[in-house]
């Protein structure tokens, strides 16, 4: 039987760190051991050994598939790199998202999900993804063309998550327009009269679709099993709306009101790492640190930085003093929320997801990666 040895680590188990060794067989986590290793093992030079990072929402393919806007890099080889970067960063789960609903007056807006979703499967079922990818569908509830767009995705597309996102200006993310008005300017070389007309356009089909639309999603995804997730919640009655859908998982909430109410419900939050390791939100919301100390700060996903997340984790287990709970936030509590019970923690039996690295200064360095014990990075 051919077996792994990772020996002389420091391994990062659920409720402590401790010195030892790891034995990997047929893919999976068979022994964890502080007593003399095996001979034949990998030395791991003292480094850290800790599960696999599971993310549960990254826009970076949607970076690969446009490196440059209006540029449609081929999508196969976009999703190689996004997947091998990813491996590189010690994400090992990933849950790639892409918008759903469209905007028609925007270039930048047009529909691409089914295509993407499509050829991502197709590179996954042949073998050519380094690790585990399911789909995220982020559904932009004001959208006209939201519920035609999620009609043409079914069971067999094992669709992980589903979050209802809405972004009219004046609410939400972009309760404060400034930022907003700031990247339309600049990204989609937008002036301010267009600016204003967009605005109308916007709060008009959030009037005309929000609620049928978010209905619409919220029974889409328990059609096809999915994990609803909430987006930018920002008051005690948004947090409400969301529990009543039965959602659990609350990305980015914007205020601390909300994400209080969120521990009040039982709903997980998760923050940007990009917005930890910048000490701010870069939509100019609340900082995710302030919720880190105030213990109200469940998930960390990369958002658009993949390799935030470990240098996210490294930080809250700085500001924590505590290694395990630092981790737990990018391993076992998104495996947690995304139902997946068989990743996120070295336990004996659980799938051989890990990661090796070192802290060089107040960085971590990414020295290994192994998905179902092959070695990916
Ligand atoms: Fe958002």
């Amino acid at each position: 039987m051919q077996e792994t040895v990772l020996a002389n680590a420091t391994l990062i188990l659920p409720d402590r760190v401790a010195k030892g060794h790891l034995v990997i067989r047929e893919g999976h986590i068979a022994v964890i051991d502080n007593g003399t290793a095996p001979r034949g093992a990998i030395d791991c030079e003292g480094d850290f050994l800790a599960p696999g990072l599971i993310e549960l929402h990254t826009d970076n393919l949607e970076r690969h598939i446009q490196p440059r806007p209006g540029v449609d890099w081929p999508h196969a080889a976009a999703i190689f790199a996004h997947d091998a970067e990813l491996a590189g960063c010690g994400i090992t789960t990933v849950f790639d998202a892409m918008r759903v609903g469209s905007i028609p007056s925007r270039k930048d807006y047009a529909p691409y999900a089914r295509h993407l979703a499509t050829e991502l499967l197709a590179q996954r079922a042949a073998g050519g993804l380094k690790i585990s990818h399911h789909l995220h569908l982020r559904a932009e509830i004001c959208c006209e063309s939201l519920l035609d767009e999620l009609d043409q995705f079914g069971p067999a597309d094992r669709v992980g998550l589903v979050s209802l996102m809405d972004h009219t200006p004046g609410q939400r993310q972009f309760r404060d327009t400034a930022m907003l008005e700031t990247y339309l300017r600049s990204k989609v070389q937008m002036e301010d009269r267009e600016i204003a007309r967009y605005f109308d356009e916007l709060k008009a089909l959030s009037a005309q679709n929000g609620a049928a639309h978010e209905a619409g999603a919220v029974r889409f995804a328990n059609s096809v099993g999915a994990v609803l997730a909430s987006h930018d919640d920002s008051t005690k009655t948004e947090v409400a709306r969301s529990a009543e859908h039965g959602i659990r998982l609350a990305e980015f909430p914007t205020t601390r009101e909300a994400a209080e109410a969120c521990r009040a419900h039982g709903i997980r939050t998760i923050m940007g790492a990009p917005n930890l390791i910048r000490g701010g939100s870069h939509s100019g919301n609340i900082a995710a640190r302030d919720l880190a100390a105030a213990g109200l700060l469940d998930i960390v996903s990369s958002d658009y930085v993949p390799s935030a997340l470990l240098s996210a984790a490294a930080l809250l287990a700085q500001i924590w003093e505590d290694w395990p709970r630092a981790i737990a936030c990018v391993t076992a509590t998104p495996a947690l929320a995304a139902g997946l019970s068989d990743r996120g923690r070295l336990a004996t039996g659980q799938r051989a997801d890990l990661i090796r690295f070192r802290m060089i200064g107040d960085t971590p360095s990414l020295r290994e990666s192994w998905v179902v014990g092959q070695r990916v990075a």
